[in-house]
């Protein structure tokens, strides 16, 4: 996508490339189209490996990654992303984050080649709300998203505030002026500002009392986790990788389940699960990814005793998902724990079907063995293969298994997980979100 900004005397061919996330997150890689010199606003953890890609194969010249505030409901990739390319890391001075290259106030400008980018302070829907302005578009972050506004009922937001920063916007800016949001959850990429300004129910409201008393009304649920998100895109501080069972009944019963990643077969999840959670087999990880993407970072990888979440945690890895954690001695540790789960319909864990399938084997081949010499090879080799499971913790007959009929799910119970929902995410469809940036919609 190219625009052209005209200053007033030059005009300045520049790339807007949006990035995606399922969660309904945007970032975006702006660049100058001579020069190629690049920034980088609003990475999220896990596009920063497909926007680092972008960059490569582009040629571009990332010279600075921007946040444009503290992000509470994901976590973000800008450290990751500013430090492959040693690109300077700039947010906000109200933002308090370490590591950073380049503290803004707002009234500065960022140069890429000829291309300028201008940042404005925005405070509302956060204290440390910045916007930028540059290649005729506005990269408004969560102040102003399509057909919608922030919330400001956390991390200091204010909703007269907000009201402010809006009228201001839309009185400085034209209303060409394309409009590039840090989030949104129907899949939309942009706006005009021209758009908003007589289609955005938010923007009709010309009363800031009454501004604030609708913004105040439905406050939407607040993000997951959103103390280990602040404490990871403020500090840069990961969480450890390994999760007790103990530590996950905790969790559990103060926050819920939302960002628990359930990968045992679906006979095992219809058996019991914890309510709330999210599940998807180890072995559908690869084809569901944009589902395991939306469950709220950090996630936490659940299994019967630890292995396959072990696994799950490499293929979701490779698949460029970050703040991962593994639930150590899985489901079994919970439930010692005192951890509560829903039950259904009973079948034979994983483990008894391997132990029977072994133990079947090696009497066929023993007694089969009495007839001809050759069958003795069958308890041999399911030995050996036992002997490299318990040396190696890798049990393929295990995840054979995992992949017959009757392991997989039934249906109705299996299909629901977050919140009480129904897992949704197929590619471009509007997944279920909650506690996202966006204010609920005021009344009409
Ligand atoms: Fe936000």
């Amino acid at each position: 996508m190219k625009h052209a900004e005209l200053s007033p005397s030059t005009a300045v061919a520049a790339e807007i490339l949006p990035f995606s996330h399922p969660q309904g997150c945007k970032g975006y890689l702006v660049a100058d189209s001579a020069s190629l010199e690049a920034l980088a606003v609003d990475p999220h953890l896990d596009l920063a490996g497909a926007m680092a890609r972008v960059v490569e194969q582009r040629g571009f010249k990332l010279r600075y990654v921007v946040e444009t505030h503290t992000h509470a409901d994901h976590p973000s990739g800008a450290l990751a992303l500013a430090a492959s390319f040693k690109a300077v890391r700039a947010v906000h001075v109200a933002a308090g984050h370490h590591d950073v290259g380049l503290v803004l106030k707002g009234g500065e400008v960022l140069r890429l080649g000829g291309l300028a980018v201008a940042v404005r302070h925005a405070p509302g829907h956060t204290p440390d709300h910045i916007v930028l302005h540059g290649a005729g578009a506005l990269f408004s972050g969560d102040t102003l998203l399509i057909g919608a506004v922030a919330r400001a009922d956390f991390l200091g937001g204010d909703a007269g505030t907000l009201h402010d920063t809006l009228r201001g916007l839309l009185h400085d800016l034209p209303g060409t002026t394309l409009l590039y949001p840090g989030h949104d959850y129907a899949g939309r990429v942009s706006s005009t500002l021209a758009a908003e300004q007589s289609g955005n129910p938010w923007l009709q409201i010309a009363d800031r009392d009454e501004f604030k008393r609708q913004l105040a009304a439905h406050p939407p649920p607040r993000p997951a986790n959103m103390d280990e998100l602040l404490r990871f895109n403020r500090q840069g501080e990961l969480p450890p990788p390994l999760l007790s069972g103990g530590e996950l009944a905790a969790l559990v019963g103060q926050n819920g389940a939302a960002n628990i990643l359930d990968v045992r077969t679906g006979a095992e999840w219809e058996t019991e699960h914890i309510q709330g959670s999210r599940w998807i087999p180890l072995d559908e990880l690869e084809k569901r990814a944009d589902e395991a993407r939306i469950v709220p970072a950090p996630r936490l990888l659940l299994c019967r005793t630890g292995n396959r979440a072990q696994m799950a945690r490499a293929s979701l890895e490779k698949l460029g998902l970050g703040a991962l954690r593994v639930i150590e001695g899985g489901l079994e540790s919970y439930k010692a724990s005192g951890g509560l789960v829903v039950r259904g319909r009973q079948t034979i864990s994983l483990e008894r079907q391997v132990r029977i399938v072994a133990g079947g084997l090696v009497l066929a081949g023993a007694l089969l063995g009495l007839v001809h010499a050759f069958f003795l090879a069958i308890p041999i080799f399911v030995g050996a293969g036992l002997v490299f499971a318990g040396i190696t913790d890798f049990c393929g007959m295990g995840l054979l298994l995992a992949r017959m009929p009757w392991n997989r799910a039934t249906g109705a119970q299996a299909s629901c997980s977050t919140g009480g929902g129904c897992a949704a995410a197929t590619p471009g469809s509007a997944p279920e979100i909650s506690g996202g940036c966006a204010a609920s919609p005021p009344d009409r």
